[in-house]
């Protein structure tokens, strides 16, 4: 069976896809600097299902570390690489920026030269719905994206160029995805609807940007993760230019107050709210076009806003161990 290498195995995406790759049977060499942008508590957690697999190993190392990185690569020998360790985050971009420029562009570069003098067969790497910035909806592939609206949408965009770059000049087939506002159990205390959760439980007031008019395409965690399994079994030998992008979205926005309401009536808890003004950095609407995807791979998104969420509450709970919703 071959060996996927996936960074940021201890992330919220890295840990769905590489159980979803034991199970299937592949072997999996992690790579993950286990830092505290968010508890690493709960990247232990994660970490310890996958540990349970025969075929699971997993190196604590920083992907800006160009030696230990090419270590890896020389003594596994990954036939597929799944690159998802990144600083993600759009409002902590404006905080602290070399956090981006160290493990987006540099630990990026990186990744690419291992590529490079280690050939495997299928690269897939992590873009972003942020590198669209406030252009027109639905965002399409081909839309032209330089414009920017935060240091980590240029950072994505950035990888995007240069794996393009790299898969022309040495022949890497390379496969970027960018995701839309990933959600579900195992998620990031970071994203909106975590946040959001852990605040009306606590009776604590949201904040509700650009006075609340904003739209979101979530995305659950099993169909990115499915996705990221259907992409890494193509063969894009037959594709032109060894490089290509595509959406990972759910095609079907939803307005943050309906976002609220889901969550509302599935916690049993009225939000305390509060309108806010536009953050910096953020946009206003996503919305992926997932024309290509599905012709592709065949992919299209199965969960529903309200399922998703159901699943990501159940897990919360429990993950918190919170023994009865807030208001039952
Ligand atoms: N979750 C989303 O909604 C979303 C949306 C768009 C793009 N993305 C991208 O998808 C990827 C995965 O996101 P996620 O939500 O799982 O985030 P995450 O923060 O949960 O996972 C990223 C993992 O990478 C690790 N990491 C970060 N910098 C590292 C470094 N320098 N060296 C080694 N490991 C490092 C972190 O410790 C973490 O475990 C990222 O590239 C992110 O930018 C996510």
């Amino acid at each position: 069976m071959e060996t996927v290498l996936v960074t940021g195995h201890a992330g919220f995406i890295g840990a769905a896809v590489a159980q979803r790759l034991l199970q299937a049977g592949y072997r999996v060499v992690g790579v993950d600097n286990f830092n505290d942008y968010y508890d690493p508590a709960l990247k232990r957690a994660r970490v310890a299902s996958l540990a349970e697999f025969p075929g699971f190993s997993e190196n604590r190392i920083d992907i800006a570390d160009a030696a230990a990185l090419r270590r890896v690569f020389i003594e596994t020998r990954p036939d597929r690489v799944i690159h998802l360790a990144a600083q993600a985050g759009v409002r902590h971009s404006l905080k602290q920026p070399e956090a981006y420029v160290t493990s987006n562009l540099v630990g990026f570069a990186n990744l690419l030269e291992c590529c490079r003098h280690n050939p495997v067969k299928h690269l897939i790497y992590a873009s972003s719905s942020s590198v669209y910035g406030n252009s027109k909806v639905p965002f399409a592939v081909d839309d032209r994206v330089d414009e920017p609206v935060s240091l980590y949408a240029a950072t994505k965009r950035a990888n995007e160029l240069l794996a393009c770059s790299y898969s022309h000049l040495y022949g890497i087939a390379a496969t970027g995805f960018r995701f839309f506002t990933v959600y579900g159990p195992w998620g990031r205390p970071d994203m909106a609807y975590y946040e959001f959760t852990r605040r009306m439980l606590a009776g604590e007031t949201i904040e509700l940007f650009n006075h609340g008019n904003c739209r979101r395409d979530f995305t659950f965690i099993d169909d990115v993760a499915e996705g990221l399994m259907l992409a890494l079994d193509e063969t894009p030998a037959d594709r032109k230019v060894p490089h290509a992008l595509y959406n990972l979205g759910n095609d079907n926005p939803v307005a943050l107050t309906e976002f609220v309401a889901t969550l509302e009536r599935l916690l049993g808890v009225k939000a305390k709210t509060r309108l806010a003004p536009p953050q910096p950095g953020d946009v206003e609407a996503t919305w992926a076009d997932i024309e290509a995807t599905t012709k592709r791979f065949g992919w299209r998104p199965r969960t529903s806003l309200s399922q998703g969420l159901e699943r990501f509450a159940a897990w919360y709970r429990d993950y918190h161990q919170l023994r009865y919703p807030a208001s039952a």
